[in-house]
Parts: C-alpha cells; structure tokens; sequence
C-alpha cells in the first residue's frame, strides 16, 4: 500500500491533504504536535489512517512517527508531505527573538530534520517523494514578513538542492502558494501585503496541488509547483521585470 506522512496534519492545509489523499486510497499518517487533533483525524478517516504527536523540530519523535506508518504499510515509505508551519508579523526590531526563532526552527529546521529522518526509508521506496510546503511570498523579500518569507526561501532552496542531491533516489518538489484561508492567517494580523492581495486560495485547493505534486511526477516542470493565478503572475513578474520594478511593486504592497 503506498504510504504517506504529513505533518501538521491536525488544521488548515494539512488536514485537507490527509483527507484527500487517504480518499484516494492512500495510507495516511497525520502528525502533528497537536497530538489530540491528529488521532481524531486519523480515526474520523478510519481504516487506512494513522495519527499522532510529531513536534517537527524533535528529531526522537521523527523516527517514533516514521517507523509508526512504515510498519503500518508494511515497510517502506512513498511520499513524506513537509506542511507543519507557523507565521508571524511585525517589523523585524519590533518583533521579539522568540518569535523569529520559532518560525526559523519549525519552518526551516523542522524540514531538515524530516528530510535526514525520512531519507533512508524514501531512498529504499521506488518512486517515492517528498514535498515541502514552502510559500509564493518569497519571489521577493517581505517587510512586515521578513523572516517568515525568509525561512520559506530558503526551503524553497533546500527543495532545489535535494531535487539534484536525492535525483535518481527521491522526487523532490515543493509548492508554493500565496495566501490561503486557514488559521495561520490570524498571526498575519494588519499585514498590508496580505490586506492589499486579499486571500483568493481556499485549504483544498491547496490540497489538490499537493496531491498532484506528489502523484505527478512532471520533469519537465522542474522542483517548484506554483499555486493559483496570483502566484504563477507574481513569479512570472519578478523575473521578467526590472529589479527595481519588483523592489517597487513590493514596496507599495507593504504599504499601510
Ligand atoms: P495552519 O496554522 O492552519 O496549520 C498548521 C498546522 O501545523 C497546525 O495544525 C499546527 O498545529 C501545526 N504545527 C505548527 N507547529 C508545528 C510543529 N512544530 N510540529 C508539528 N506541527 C506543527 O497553517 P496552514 O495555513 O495550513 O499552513 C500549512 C503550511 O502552508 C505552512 O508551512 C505554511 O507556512 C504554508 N503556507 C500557508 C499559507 C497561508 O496563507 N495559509 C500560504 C503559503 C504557505
């Protein structure tokens, strides 16, 4: 049976992936540190769904979670689905340490930690991928975000790094929305960009990106998959415009 673990399974995009892809006849391992959302996921999707506690950036609860849904699938592990993250707002002095260091631990750290983890067993599964959710925000950098786009540009790196380090092994893509209607927009609080783009991306479309990312194996588009019209336009834009046009356009969405 093909298998697959997603983290931060218990809300908003995660939880729609895990539904979808247990719907399509995947086994699903839904982790999360919040262990109590994850087990009731996995036991309203029933048979063929499996859930607990995986705080991303604890290195010990990667192998408890991983060794859990490769025994539940009989070995191996086809697909890892790299979604748990945070954000945070605010300008960059204003903002407390704390808060940096979280997101760069659990959207940057957290993703390494499951990529080491879960190499062995993806590199012993043919055909097996992973996917890291990273962000469209970083086609530029963010004032307001600086550090959240900062950790998904660099995820978004690391993806392009172990698409060519894993090749022949691993599929390695990643995907990258804007704005998405989950709770992760209540720590977005008044930020301009996201009240001057609105959200126009709803958790299942997501999850069907993700999806496709995984069950698609598309050479020709290389490791990032965009999500939706404004990200494909905004991605286009920034590398076919001037610099200083992109600083520009960028600059106005920041403003209040
Ligand atoms: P969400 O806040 O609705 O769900 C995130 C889930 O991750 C929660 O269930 C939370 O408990 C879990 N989580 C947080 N820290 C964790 C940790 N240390 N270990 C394990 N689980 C943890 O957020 P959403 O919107 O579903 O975000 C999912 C991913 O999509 C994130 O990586 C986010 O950065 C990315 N994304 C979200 C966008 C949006 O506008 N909502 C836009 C672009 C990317």
């Amino acid at each position: 049976m093909r298998s697959v673990l997603v983290t931060g399974a218990a809300g908003g995009i995660g939880s729609h992936t895990a539904r979808l892809l247990h719907a399509r006849g995947w086994l699903v391992g839904c982790y999360d540190r919040d262990a109590v959302g994850a087990k009731e996921l996995a036991s309203s999707l029933g048979a063929g769904a499996i859930g607990g506690r995986l705080d991303v950036t604890a290195d010990d609860e990667w192998q408890a979670a991983l060794a859990e849904v490769s025994t539940a699938a009989g070995g191996g592990l086809h697909a890892l689905v790299n979604n748990a993250g945070i954000l945070a707002s605010g300008l960059l002095v204003e903002m407390p340490m704390l808060d940096h260091e979280r997101q760069v631990a659990i959207n940057l750290l957290g993703v390494i930690t499951g990529a080491r983890a879960a190499h062995p067993l993806l590199a012993a599964t043919p055909g097996s991928v992973l996917v890291n959710v990273a962000s469209a925000s970083p086609v530029h950098g963010q004032p307001g975000l600086a550090t959240y786009a900062a950790t998904k540009a660099a995820v978004r790196s690391l993806t392009e790094a172990l698409s060519l380090e894993w090749q022949g092994q691993v599929r390695v893509v990643d995907v990258l929305p804007m704005w998405v209607r989950t709770p992760l927009l209540a720590g977005a609080g008044g930020n301009a960009q996201l009240r001057h783009l609105g959200v126009r991306l709803t958790p299942d479309q997501v999850a069907a990106a993700i999806v496709r990312a995984v069950e698609t194996p598309d050479r020709l588009k290389g490791p990032h998959r965009y999500v939706g019209g404004q990200a494909r336009f905004f991605s286009l834009a920034t590398r076919l415009a001037p610099p200083t046009v992109s600083r520009t356009v960028v600059r106005l969405l920041a403003h209040r």
